[in-house]
């Protein structure tokens, strides 16, 4: 009995909720997604981020069978819901998913309790069900006292309350959010990225959740794919892809701050940064152009005995926790490092750089991670 209950468990944990394989659309002879290959276990939080036009949206689009694949393959628990090769496309409200987008698109004619209703009719359930399910919805959501209230009667962020309620009311197994926090002021933000949290957690909906914006991401997601150019570019836990960025692109664009790299040229038993000798060549045998990353908090202003230094201008200074985040251009090349306490200087004035420990990584000119 014990044997066949471990064995039941293993084959359920061994099916991905959500497993794309080598999905690809194309819009006339231009690729938006590109060989995309993801899975991830039951009740994960995967964030796709990247930067505009990398195809985040258009990702979650076939996930949500609003877009069928020009090739490859969506399961969800293991069942085919989209393949390019059969044309197979099951339509949205047959996937057990629910869509919620940045801009709210509620139904203006309806009250806030209609537009909860509405998808559970179209799901079939009874009356006494409805009137449970909404009275379920609203004091989960907190916005009981707004039932009775239309669209353009509630501010944006009790809009985007209700578009969640809306969309969790059926109990999707599959929750698929595109962008939902962009519309919302700041401070609303970080409030409903806490709520979406508390909701992930009690409904165990497998999310995906689409954003451009790198502390959406790393605050919330158990999975995290870095999307540029329509490819994945690094997917991993958060912490994984903050530790071992795998190029260029992740290391600065993951990270408050992000990372520095920073190209250097080996002479003699050196990788030197223009005329400054950086670490020892040993880092990256056989390599003679490399880029060198450095966490902000190991670079900061002002020479130290024994350690590199280079001569950069001053450009601006952000007060974080005590410290400064200091931004900096040696050239083309932006750094920013931090410094203890509260630090600024005239901008354009000259300052000089310390680099406190040896580099975090070194990647190729290509921004591929060699160690
Ligand atoms: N229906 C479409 N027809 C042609 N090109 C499209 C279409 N939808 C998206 N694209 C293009 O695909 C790329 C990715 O778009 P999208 O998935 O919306 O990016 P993101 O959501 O990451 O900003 C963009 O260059 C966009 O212009
Ligand atoms: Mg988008």
């Amino acid at each position: 009995m014990e044997k066949q209950m471990n064995m039941e468990n293993r084959t359920r944990s061994a099916t991905p909720a959500i497993a794309i394989t080598n999905l690809t659309k194309r819009f006339d002879d231009f690729t938006a997604v590109d060989n995309i290959n993801i899975s991830v276990p039951p009740g994960s939080f995967l964030v796709l981020v990247g930067p505009s036009g990398c195809g985040k949206s258009t990702l979650l689009r076939m996930l949500a069978g609003l877009e069928p694949p020009t090739e490859g393959e969506i399961a969800f628990n293991g069942k085919v819901v989209s393949s390019g090769r059969s044309g197979v496309t099951t339509n949205p409200a047959s996937r057990d998913a629910g869509l919620v987008f940045q801009s709210y698109a509620l139904w203006p004619h309806k009250t806030v309790e209609g537009n909860i209703e509405w998808p559970l009719k179209v799901a079939g359930w009874s009356r006494d069900d409805r009137a449970r399910r909404i009275d379920e919805v609203l004091k989960f959501l907190d916005i009981e006292r707004l039932r009775n209230h239309y669209p353009a009667e509630i501010s944006g962020g009790q809009q985007q309350r209700v578009a969640i309620a809306r969309t969790i009311g059926p109990r999707p197994g599959v929750l698929l959010l595109d962008e939902p926090l962009s519309n919302l002021d700041a401070k609303l933000r970080v409030d409903m990225r806490s709520e979406l949290m508390r909701i992930h957690r009690a409904t165990k909906a497998t999310s995906v959740y689409v954003t451009h914006d790198q502390v959406e991401a790393m605050t919330m997601a158990t999975h995290v794919a870095v999307l540029r150019d329509g490819r994945v570019e690094q997917f991993g836990p958060p912490d994984e892809l903050l530790r071992t960025p795998q190029t260029t692109f992740v290391a600065t664009f993951l990270g408050t701050p992000a990372g520095n790299p920073i190209p250097a040229t080996r002479e003699g038993g050196a990788f030197m940064f223009g005329k400054t000798e950086m670490v020892s060549a040993d880092l990256a045998p056989g390599h003679e152009k490399v880029q060198l990353l450095y966490r902000a908090q190991d670079i900061t202003v002002g020479a130290r005995e024994g350690r590199p230094v280079v001569k950069a201008t001053y450009a601006e200074s952000a007060p974080i926790a005590g410290q400064s985040m200091v931004t900096c251009m040696i050239g083309d090349l932006r750094l920013t490092v931090m410094v203890d306490g509260f630090y600024r200087a005239e901008p354009g004035a000259e300052i000089e750089l310390c680099f406190l420990r040896d580099p975090d990584a070194v990647f190729n000119t290509d921004g591929q991670r060699i160690s």
